[in-house]
């Protein structure tokens, strides 16, 4: 047996470690395969040392590109990859590019492919994740979800309820892990602000960067919250280069600051008073967290962190943000409760499951049910209803 866990970009890291440690544990050979979509020390060397992953054994180093230039790279190394050492699972995460090229090597090679973070759907496919999302979950023989939105939308989509497996949320297993250290280290301080007393933004999703005026506005509204409370803005290097273009004039107040390490971000999130992001994975870890979240899009893959966590959407009327961080600062704001099975165990589960679809050993974990999955029959009954 061989198990090839995958990680390409920023988000992977913290979702892959906590699955690398428990293989690790239970002595399963594996490999870590780094494809290098993200590929400086701020965006991912510094994410191994923190969450004490070992170093790859495979470095694909794709860099950046064009979408089809960063996907055929993938592609072609990571066969190269396969061809010799012949794993005989792939284990990938999230929805970057670099996901749903591995995916695609594997399958076409039939090498079985595990999916971690599956079935989520913000239902827009103008955004390069939901695509990735999509192939990813088609191509994949086990599919770990996240949440409960995930199962019913992989069984509305026809996929067999006996290969979903909801594990939970291995984002949150980091969290948990390194939530203690991260406040111990009390990054705020080296910022002169106050624990609660800061808002924190983060943006890179192209439908806000990549349109000037967009992006210009969203400055702006953060320029007028750093009129009330300091705004610390990690910048993302997808946004920085834009953020070069404009012409900015911000209060001293609204700091611009490098990407940071996992550690000190998670120990910011910890103390904010609000997150403003487009990220996916902060509005998990606010959630996580119990911190306010308002979410810069207008849709969301992750409703559980609306529907019982601390998630607010605040779409495209961006004067709705000043009203929503006012109300906040009154202290008005739900206090959202956690969703289930994100309780720092789910790469037990998953490894679990893993090793029972390869070894013969008979899985002992929860089972999606059709009666789980809000009145949506099994597969072949779904097929026939649509
Ligand atoms: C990618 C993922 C996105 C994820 C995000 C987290 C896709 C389609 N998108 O977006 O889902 O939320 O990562 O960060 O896979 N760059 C650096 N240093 C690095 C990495 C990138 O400077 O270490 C620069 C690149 O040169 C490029 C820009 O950042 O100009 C964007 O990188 P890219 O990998 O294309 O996608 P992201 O926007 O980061």
């Amino acid at each position: 047996m061989l198990i090839c866990t995958v990680v390409a970009a920023r988000p992977n890291f913290m979702k892959m470690a906590p699955i690398v440690e428990e293989l690790q544990r239970r002595d399963i050979p594996r490999h870590l395969v780094h494809t290098g979509q993200h590929y400086d020390a701020a965006m991912s060397g510094v994410f191994f040392d923190e969450l004490g992953m070992p170093a790859p054994d495979f470095h694909l180093g794709v860099g950046s590109g064009t979408h089809a230039q960063q996907t055929a790279r993938v592609l072609t190394a990571f066969e190269d990859y396969c061809v010799e050492h012949k794993p005989t699972m792939v284990v990938v995460a999230g929805d970057v590019n670099s996901t749903a090229a591995c995916a695609l090597t594997a399958a076409k090679l039939g090498i079985a492919v595990a999916h971690v973070e599956a079935g989520l759907r913000s239902f827009d496919r103008s955004m390069p994740e939901e695509l990735n999302r999509i192939v990813t979950d088609h191509l994949s023989s086990l599919l770990f979800t996240t949440e409960e939105s995930g199962n019913r939308n992989l069984c509305r989509e026809g996929i067999d309820s006996s290969r979903i497996c909801f594990a939970g949320n291995c984002m949150v297993d980091s969290l948990r892990s390194h939530e203690q250290e991260a406040l111990r280290r009390a990054p705020w301080k080296n910022l002169g602000v106050e624990p609660n007393g800061y808002a924190l933004i983060t943006l890179h999703r192209p439908s806000n960067v990549d349109c000037e005026e967009r992006l210009q506005a969203l400055v702006g509204v953060a320029s007028r919250i750093a009129m009330q409370m300091p705004v610390l803005f990690p910048v993302h290097p997808r946004t920085r280069e834009k953020l070069f273009r404009l012409r900015i004039h911000a209060p001293a107040s609204l700091q611009f600051l490098d990407p940071h390490p996992y550690l000190a971000f998670l120990g910011l999130m910890a103390r904010a008073r609000v997150v403003l992001t487009d990220s996916g994975g902060i509005q998990e870890e606010t959630t996580a967290l119990g911190i306010p979240c308002l979410t810069l899009r207008s849709n969301t893959e992750r409703p559980a962190t609306i529907e019982t966590g601390t998630n607010v959407l605040v779409g495209d009327d961006l004067d709705h943000i000043e009203n929503l961080v006012d109300q906040m600062a009154r202290g008005e704001w739900k206090k959202g409760t956690i969703p289930p099975l994100w309780d720092g165990h789910a790469a037990q589960r998953v490894v679990n499951r893993i090793e029972a679809s390869l070894g013969g050993v008979r899985w002992t974990g929860p089972r999606i049910h059709s009666a789980r999955l809000h009145g949506l029959r099994p597969f072949h009954r779904c097929n026939r209803t649509r």
